[in-house]
């Protein structure tokens, strides 16, 4: 496939200043070793993507926020809005990640609302879809993800700036990746369904695989058909694993 790979962390509750050390880090790195083949996003807590996007302004390197509101102001206590995340300049927003879903009953309906709020703003959504075990055990994965991928991408969402990662529960912070074969016949449904939802537009969008990906199987699991990139949360958080992810498609 001819896009980009998209290779993005996600820092979920975790980040302090100290650790602006591995912004400055990764620019670094990526100013040495510019690639023409991988977008790079981080996506740290709110706190830190003002002083992010800051620190990466003449790098390669994306910020991007882990959720925002699906209200634009307005008497709502501690949310974040998608226009407050525009005006820092931060280029994506997850949306329906599987602890949003889980933490804060998040539906399909108000995934939707964010999606459109942050496409609003010129802001790509990466809409996080994927099934619990139970599902995959009797076999409803499929119906699973395509009632998700109905329920949010209603009401004219663009496809130009959509992106899907595609996330297993299960294989979340377990260890566990589903076998490569499943990996494929998944992506490729996807694909298939976007491309009945918005026809030649849809090859723009970048199906990203989630759940325990590390430096020792993203190269494996990048090679998969139709993986368009990855969402990574652990190994996102150190400098090293990082680096030594990204070298792989640099
Ligand atoms: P993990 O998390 O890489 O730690 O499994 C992925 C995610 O939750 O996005």
């Amino acid at each position: 496939m001819s896009k980009k790979l998209l290779i993005a962390g996600n820092w979920k509750l975790n980040g302090e200043k100290k650790d602006i050390s591995f912004i400055k880090n990764l620019v670094k790195f990526n100013s040495i070793k510019l690639s023409k083949n991988v977008d790079i996003l981080i996506c740290p807590p709110f706190t830190m993507i003002d002083r992010f996007c800051q620190l990466t302004q003449r790098s390669q390197i994306q910020i991007g926020a882990q959720d925002c509101s699906e209200h634009d102001f307005g008497a709502y206590t501690g949310e974040v809005s998608a226009n407050m995340l525009s005006d820092l300049n931060a280029s994506y927003c997850i949306v329906g990640h599987s602890e949003r879903r889980l933490y804060h009953n998040e539906n399909n309906n108000l995934l939707n609302k964010k999606i459109l709020n942050v496409q609003k703003n010129n802001i790509k959504a990466i809409l996080c879809i994927g099934e619990s075990l139970l599902d995959r055990r009797n076999s409803k994965t499929l119906r699973v993800l395509g009632n998700q991928l109905n329920g949010a991408l209603k009401n004219n969402i663009n496809p130009n700036l959509l992106e899907i990662a595609y996330e297993p529960i299960w294989a979340i912070g377990t260890g566990l990746v589903p076998d490569y074969s499943d990996i494929e016949e998944v992506h490729d449904y996807i694909s298939n369904k976007l491309e009945k939802l918005y026809g030649k537009k849809s090859k723009k969008i970048r199906i990203l695989y989630g759940g325990s990906v590390n430096s020792k199987n993203v190269f494996q699991i990048l090679s998969i058909k139709n993986v368009g990139g990855a969402l990574i949360g652990g190994a996102s958080l150190k400098i090293r694993d990082m680096k030594s992810i990204l070298k792989q498609f640099i």
